[in-house]
């Protein structure tokens, strides 16, 4: 079984992926970093192909990345919004969400360019899109981690103790 890591941009996923693959020495996967090593730049797949077509790439990822057993996976802040990622994601492991305050998630990304569904009024954009999800990160979570007002360190041994006490990473794969 796996260990996914979901929630808004900016709420740690990827940095707690790094952590938790140092804890269990097990390998991690960032789906977004996998999509770029295929495709290129994501603001520029978003720029000249569309955000359909970044979710195909999302999707394909996520399928290639879940078939493999043991490990975490951190998941771009959208992949949750696709029922079919829902689906092989749970099927693959239990889903951790990162819960944080959008006020948090402002102050992390005040000036970042890198993320094409915030850029302009990136404050209402994040307002607007934390309004649609919240709801479907709570719905999918097996687990909600709230990070507000913690380091990284202590945002990695909460979810530690989760994957400790539910034996997530030990046990074989969900069918
Ligand atoms: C997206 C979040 C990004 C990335 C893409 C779309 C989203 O990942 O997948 O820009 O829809 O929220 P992070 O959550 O890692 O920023």
């Amino acid at each position: 079984m796996n260990v996914i890591l979901a929630g808004m941009p900016a709420s740690g996923k990827s940095t707690a992926a790094k952590n938790l693959s140092n804890i269990f020495s097990v390998p991690y996967f960032d789906t977004d970093a996998e999509i770029e090593l295929r495709h290129g730049n994501i603001a520029k797949i978003f720029e000249t192909l569309g955000e359909e077509k970044f979710r195909q790439f999302e999707t394909e990822v996520i399928e290639e990345v879940c078939k493999k057993n043991g490990v975490i996976i951190s998941v771009g802040g959208g992949s949750l919004t696709v029922d079919k990622n829902v689906k092989i994601l749970k099927n693959s492991g239990k889903i951790i969400y990162l819960k944080t305050q959008t006020q948090t998630l402002y102050s992390r990304l005040a000036g970042d360019k890198s993320r094409p569904l915030l850029s302009g009024d990136t404050k209402q954009n994040l307002l607007n899109l934390y309004e649609k999800r919240a709801a479907q990160y709570e719905g999918c979570a097996d687990f909600t981690v709230s990070t507000d007002g913690l380091s990284a360190d202590e945002v990695a041994n909460k979810i530690k103790e989760i994957i400790i006490q539910n034996d997530i990473l030990n046990s074989g794969t969900k069918e």
